[in-house]
């Protein structure tokens, strides 16, 4: 299923200054005209909403991991100026209002490209989860075409067009495993204290979708309720005790950092992620925590078996839930 849209390029954009972004692992087949990419998902560790702003978005201070679990990507140019969408899911559009079909636009119109480009996406991140997939898919075009249509872009210049994709955009087109995120979530510190970090999860996800903008929506109006406007969180742990817990790779202190205060949101309008959450508590997993608005739970494990064995006995008690054993990427 494909969706082509004829497009007129509009305005310049400099590439004065631009640094190559060097060659990353993620590549596993190329050539001048192909590449496949691997477009990996994310969990939100920590999440604090600030401030709502004038542009109705919200301040955050969040906690990035990317993981293991992807979707693969394959970018191809076309002789003709369209840029095509395929995807195996039903569940995400094949045309303009795809976050991977307006990455390549963005970048075509920016950039005057006389060529098109066709995107096969191989879906298995789940969709509207609070993963990421969407963006990730975003963030692999941007890198992708940044190669393919030898742009020299850096990493701050996607980001910032990446931005305008989306508030998660940026922080895949870092290729950290965790990073601080600030502003909307958009403004990336790379955490390369962490990069020696290695965790496991099990990773559940309820057949249900959550809508973001819905789940923020209701949190304004639980603090208008509280009458507590301004500084809207004042959470105890922070995120600093974390990124410190993590460093020291220390299980029991990971599971007191761990916070998200959508959660509390959440787990009001979809009850599914409270019985996610007690099932996991009732396997002993110790540190359990949604991602983003939802409705992703993950639980941070000892090992690979611990997680495979996991996953395999939630996937054999809940055929209704997407049950997957990961690691940080
Ligand atoms: O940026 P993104 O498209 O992912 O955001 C989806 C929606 O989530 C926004 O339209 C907004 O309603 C809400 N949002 C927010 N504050 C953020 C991120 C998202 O209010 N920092």
């Amino acid at each position: 299923m494909g969706c082509g849209l004829k497009l007129t390029p509009t305005t310049h954009y400099s590439t004065h200054n631009a640094q190559l972004i060097p060659n990353t692992h993620n590549r596993h087949n190329e050539s001048d005209n192909k590449l496949v990419l691997k477009s990996y998902a994310k969990l939100n560790l920590y999440l604090e909403v600030l401030n709502k702003r004038k542009d109705s978005y919200h301040n955050l201070r969040t906690i990035f991991e990317r993981i293991s679990l992807s979707d693969k990507i394959s970018i191809k140019k076309r002789r003709d100026n369209l840029i095509t969408v395929s995807c195996d899911s039903r569940e995400v559009p094949s045309n303009s209002l795809n976050l991977a079909y307006r990455a390549a636009k963005i970048l075509q119109d920016k950039f005057k490209i006389k060529s098109g480009v066709s995107i096969g996406i191989e879906k298995r991140i789940p969709v509207g989860a609070g993963l990421g997939g969407g963006s990730s898919n975003a963030a692999t075009v941007l890198l992708g075409l940044n190669k393919l249509w030898k742009l020299k872009l850096n990493r701050q210049q996607l980001a910032k067009l990446g931005a305008q994709l989306g508030s998660d955009v940026p922080f895949f087109v870092y290729e950290v495993k965790f990073a601080r995120g600030l502003g909307r979530g958009d403004v990336i510190k790379p955490l390369s204290a962490l990069s020696g970090v290695n965790l496991w999860h099990i990773l559940v996800v309820p057949k249900i979708h959550v809508s973001t903008p819905y789940i923020y929506k209701k949190w304004d109006a639980q603090i208008h309720k509280k009458g507590r406007p301004g500084v809207l969180t004042r959470p105890v742990p922070n995120d600093k005790m974390l990124c410190l817990a993590l460093k020291k790779k220390s299980l029991n202190s990971i599971a007191l950092g761990l916070n998200n205060v959508l959660e509390k949101v959440t787990v009001k309008f979809y009850p599914e992620v409270t019985v996610v959450k007690e099932k996991l508590a009732s396997c002993g997993v110790k540190s359990i925590l949604m991602s983003g608005s939802g409705p992703a739970v993950f639980g941070i494990v000892a090992s690979r078996k611990e997680a495979a064995d996991l996953a395999a006995k939630l996937k054999a008690q809940h055929q209704d839930w997407r049950s997957f054993a990961i690691k940080n990427a």
